[in-house]
């Protein structure tokens, strides 16, 4: 088969509604893809190289095909490891790579837990299964873009992002269980419930390949062990108070009782949105939040001010989205209350000094697509 000129996706960010870090634990989540996302084009170069140019960046990247392995990347060019990761994980299934140059163009805020690399990965993957005429379907393409980030990148997440870019559903939340990979999308239609989903970016730097996160995931592990279950998942709310009894410390206590709590959470949200009940959701989201902030302990001060100021504004619920220790908040409210509810928080972070936070609203988008 003779290749295409070139081939060019389009992939999603996302918002996590509820569910975090539920993920690597087999859990449940039910994020929803957003617009911002990420567009990646792929066409052939006559070397045995592959290019990565980023419209967001100065300078390409450039690896020889030969030497494509995790690790191969400086820390300064770490950002290329998401795309060229696919291409790698392509190549480790067995496909002889031809030169390639990769371009993205992506308008996700990087860093701020909105999946800026889950759009990249699932972007790349879609534009090089159908450059190399592949033929793979989608949980084929979430497998690619999990490798390339968790083991190309190194990043050790738990693929709920890949998920929900691949699958997104305009006006649909995703209940994807992370165990077996369903996918169940549930309506989430905020305009025709007269509600809006805010965004606030507190600009607090979020970072996933750093230990911290990493640092969650071996503790809920740890808890698992200790408690003879294969995962947190297996363990629900009536299990809560005897596995409480069994954890030797606080803090393997409280990490895995904010497991067995949001998985309960999530869903309890799945259940209300599968039944047009979207107003009541926002009590759920809260309690994710204070779980967050007191059990998984993974909010900053920044975080936690938005959401207070947001609730005391008249937000049905407010939290954290995504991985933690900064990012992005998310706020159920009143269409007509998102800027002032937005410029609440904006002074509330002028007066203590915290960098200015930048605000958007969302709806659930498509998934990941061809363009032309
Ligand atoms: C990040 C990871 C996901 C998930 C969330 C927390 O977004 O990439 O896999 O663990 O954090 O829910």
């Amino acid at each position: 088969m003779t290749e295409p000129a070139a081939s060019s996706w389009r992939a999603p960010g996302r918002v996590n509604l509820i569910g975090e870090h539920t993920d690597y634990n087999d859990g449940f989540c039910l994020p929803l893809a957003i617009a911002p996302g990420c567009t990646a084009t792929v066409s052939p170069l006559a070397e045995p190289v592959l290019e990565v140019v980023s419209a967001q960046r100065d300078v390409p990247v450039e690896i020889a095909l030969a030497e494509l392995r995790p690790g191969v990347l400086s820390e300064q060019d770490s950002w290329a490891g998401y795309a060229a990761g696919v291409a790698w994980a392509i190549a480790a299934r067995g496909h002889r790579l031809p030169g390639l140059s990769i371009t993205v163009d992506g308008d996700v805020p990087a860093g701020a837990g909105l999946s800026s690399s889950a759009a990249l990965e699932c972007s790349v993957a879609g534009a090089l299964n159908d450059q190399f005429g592949l033929g793979l379907d989608r949980p084929d393409l979430v497998t690619l873009a999990r490798q390339a980030e968790n083991d190309f990148v190194g990043a050790p997440t738990g693929g709920m992002d890949q998920l929900a870019s691949i699958f997104g559903e305009r006006d649909r939340a995703l209940l994807c269980d992370m165990r077996t990979l369903a996918v169940e999308p549930v309506p989430l239609d905020l305009e025709a419930a007269g509600l809006a989903l805010l965004v606030i970016d507190t600009k607090a730097p979020h970072q996933l390949t750093d230990g911290l996160y990493g640092e969650r995931r071996s503790a809920c592990e740890q808890a698992a062990r200790l408690l003879g279950v294969p995962a947190l998942r297996d363990l629900d709310l009536e299990d809560l108070a005897g596995a409480m009894d069994r954890l030797p410390d606080e803090t393997l206590r409280r990490r895995a009782r904010h497991v067995i709590t949001e998985n309960d959470r999530t869903l309890a949200c799945a259940d209300l949105l599968r039944t047009g009940q979207l107003r009541r959701i926002g009590g759920l989201l809260t309690a994710s939040h204070a779980s967050m902030r007191d059990d998984f302990e993974i909010t900053v001060p920044e975080v936690d001010l938005a959401v207070e100021v947001l609730l005391a504004f008249g937000a049905l619920g407010a939290r954290m989205t995504g991985g933690g220790f900064g990012g992005c908040v998310i706020a159920l409210v009143d269409p007509a209350q998102a800027r002032a509810g937005a410029l609440a928080v904006r002074a509330a972070y002028a007066g203590r000094g915290y960098t200015e936070p930048a605000s958007f609203t969302v709806t659930a988008a498509d998934g990941a697509h061809r363009l032309s």
